[in-house]
């Protein structure tokens, strides 16, 4: 990593709300002044690359319970306003699979906890009874469901990349400390959280991606299918659904 890339990643983290870096393990480069004889060396050698490592954004031995006390009260963003509540995650800390969503809707916001409202109800349908369809004995209590911004956003718009990018951090802390088995993304805001890709969701969806070596399922958002007209994208949603039930729970 060259100096440029080193400021845009402290920035980056500064921005995140990360103050303090510490740096473990790291030797410190030795100062050694050339001898006095070899000053006058005809070739002088490049500098020698110092190899920087930054510390993981995820601590040690975290915790949800850490991660939603240092959540805190949050106002690192603008999403903070007008939320009635923090909507962190809901289901089985040890759960072999999480679901991500892009953000809380009113219902959400009313309750503080995710995919309670019409989305909601149609995710846990979903996945209820495609898994007792499919011999998969599961409840929604099972699976953890969490979304990208913990903060509704006013008229349910999408979540703006840089709100995506401050609550980003605790999704990925949320998602380190699970290590579920697979990850079933909902929707473009939730594949663009987890995925750097060009394509639209049409293009990935039912394919498996990987995220932080976790296998990644992108299907569509739940809300989506409750458009009368998109029997087809319904159809598709539940084939990705039955593999990834499978890959998690066979
Ligand atoms: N839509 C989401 O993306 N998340 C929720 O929690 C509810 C609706």
């Amino acid at each position: 990593m060259d100096q440029e890339q080193l400021r845009k990643r402290l920035e980056f983290y500064r921005d995140l709300g990360v103050e303090q870096i510490y740096r473990r393990g790291v030797q410190e480069p030795v100062a050694s002044g050339p001898p006095a004889a070899a000053v006058t060396a005809p070739a002088a050698k490049a500098p020698t690359p110092v190899d920087i490592v930054l510390p993981s954004l995820a601590p040690d031995n975290d915790t949800l319970a850490q991660i939603r006390a240092d959540i805190g009260e949050c106002r690192r963003c603008r999403l903070c306003e007008q939320r009635k509540n923090i909507v962190f995650g809901v289901g089985n800390e040890s759960a072999r699979l999480v679901f991500v969503g892009e953000g809380p809707g009113a219902d959400e916001d009313e309750q503080g906890i995710p995919f309670v409202g019409r989305a909601g109800q149609l995710l846990t349908q979903m996945i209820e009874n495609t898994a007792a369809k499919e011999g998969i004995h599961i409840k929604r209590s099972d699976v953890y469901i969490c979304n990208v911004v913990k903060c509704r956003p006013p008229e349910n718009r999408t979540p703006q990349p840089d709100e995506m990018e401050i609550c980003g951090q605790f999704l990925y802390r949320q998602l380190m400390t699970i290590r579920p088995k697979a990850i079933c993304a909902l929707g473009a805001t939730a594949m663009k959280a987890l995925l750097s890709s060009k394509l639209g969701i049409t293009k990935m969806r039912g394919e498996w991606q990987k995220w932080n070596e976790i296998p990644l399922m992108i299907t569509y958002h739940p809300s989506y299918l409750l458009r009368q007209y998109n029997q087809q994208a319904k159809r598709e949603a539940w084939e990705d659904l039955k593999k990834v039930l499978h890959f998690a729970y066979d």
